[in-house]
């Protein structure tokens, strides 16, 4: 039974009023909400175990970290990884593709190449910019049709013995698209053996994840994304790939032995956690799932699949007003610009007024504006607890902006 009342309950954020009018969230890409069952063990945490992990021998510490192993546990079986020890905690997405472009910094030699796409959010461009200064390797990109979408051929094209890494996203942040991730690990396994590279920072809020049928090397995500706190996310590598790879921070946690003669580095998944982790968060990460579970993926899926079909005929209804990657397959997210009003944060503004909060701009995909000759689009993105009045109040919003501003 899914019953969005009893859904957004769980939300007392939602609750309120901005600007005079009843809030209506839907900037859910950026950042979702959190329910009253991850706010309660954040606040338990602080108020009733906070200790350090894996390293005191009193009770609070040893509670503190049954506590957090648990929730890596939940986690291992939320992207049904092999071992929980290749769950890695990290403060987020961006902090978990730095982390792998960084200690494949060995692996990558002058004229090596990188594949990325397109798609990609400045996350998941930059750490490989930044891997091609260390190494002298290239970046390769996969090419967008007028859909958005990706032009695989090119990946065939580009593949090759030089191949090192192929890091794409499974769903687009600026558009919401969902790529064809399963072949484009098919196609990359066949012609190379290039790590691959998934950013799942928009895919795992709304699908069910399986990392090992998705046959990727690592998979990262950010826990505030999916009803957890801001500061918390997800590296998922291999057991093997990670073991051969070296560590990336130095510091307490992530050692064996250390003394000035050298150091030797503790096993997974410590050997990538070095120093106080964020404790309290990644415990309500654990419970962020549970509340994923609990609702069901889906009733999940078919809720914003519902919410997003509805608010894409509503727009397309609006004359002059264009959507990115119309006809591509999507999820979670309506991307549209008004044709004659140059600045998406103008629309914003008016929907703000409104007590509708979208995003505007370039979403961290300046590429991707730049290919559609755009400065930016209002972006509305959608969870669990949004309903078809508040789509009805997205598009009376843009209906006003539109009066107003051309
Ligand atoms: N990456 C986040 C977004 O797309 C912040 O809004």
């Amino acid at each position: 039974m899914f019953d969005i009342q009893e859904i957004r309950s769980q939300f007392p954020i939602l609750d309120q009023e901005v600007n005079g009018k009843p809030l209506v969230y839907l900037d859910n890409a950026a950042t979702s909400q959190k329910p009253n069952s991850v706010l309660e063990v954040w606040n338990q945490y602080y108020t009733e175990i906070n200790a350090n992990v894996h390293r005191g021998i009193h009770t609070l510490s040893q509670l503190a970290t049954e506590e957090m192993e648990l929730s890596r546990r939940k986690i291992q079986k939320f992207i049904n990884a092999k071992h929980d020890f290749e769950v890695i905690f990290t403060k987020g997405t961006t902090e978990g593709l730095n982390l792998i472009a960084y200690i494949l910094t060995g692996k990558l030699k002058k004229d090596d190449e990188i594949i990325i796409s397109y798609l990609e959010h400045h996350s998941n461009i930059v750490p490989w910019q930044l891997l091609c200064e260390r190494t002298g390797a290239k970046l390769r990109v996969i090419p967008i049709d007028d859909n958005g979408i990706l032009q695989l051929d090119y990946l065939d094209q580009y593949l090759s013995e030089k191949t090192k890494v192929v890091a794409v996203n499974q769903v687009s942040n600026a558009l919401g698209i969902v790529n064809p991730i399963e072949e484009i690990i098919s196609r990359t396994r066949r012609n190379s053996d290039a790590y691959i590279v998934i950013d799942g920072a928009q895919s795992a809020p709304h699908f069910r994840i399986d990392v090992q049928a998705m046959d990727c090397d690592f998979f990262v995500f950010s826990g505030h994304k999916m009803y957890a706190p801001m500061g918390t996310g997800i590296l998922y590598g291999k057991e093997h790939i990670l073991d051969s790879l070296p560590p990336f921070h130095g510091g307490g946690e992530m050692i064996a032995t250390c003394s000035f003669d050298g150091t030797t580095y503790a096993g997974l998944p410590f050997k990538y956690e070095a120093g106080t982790p964020n404790v309290g968060g990644n415990i309500a990460l654990g419970a962020a799932v549970d509340f994923i579970e609990k609702v069901g993926h889906e009733n999940l899926q078919r809720h914003e699949n519902a919410l997003l079909e509805y608010a894409q005929r509503q727009l397309l209804e609006i004359e002059g007003l264009k959507v990115y990657g119309e006809k591509a397959r999507r999820t979670g997210v309506v991307s549209f610009n008004l044709e004659g009003v140059g600045i998406s944060s103008d629309v914003g503004m008016i929907l703000d007024k409104m007590g509708v909060a979208v995003r505007t701009g370039h979403h961290c995909t300046q590429p991707i504006m730049d290919f559609f000759n755009i400065a930016g689009t209002v972006r509305a993105s959608f969870a669990v607890y949004n309903t078809f009045q508040e789509i009805d109040l997205l598009v009376e919003g843009v209906k006003k902006a539109k009066r107003m501003l051309s």
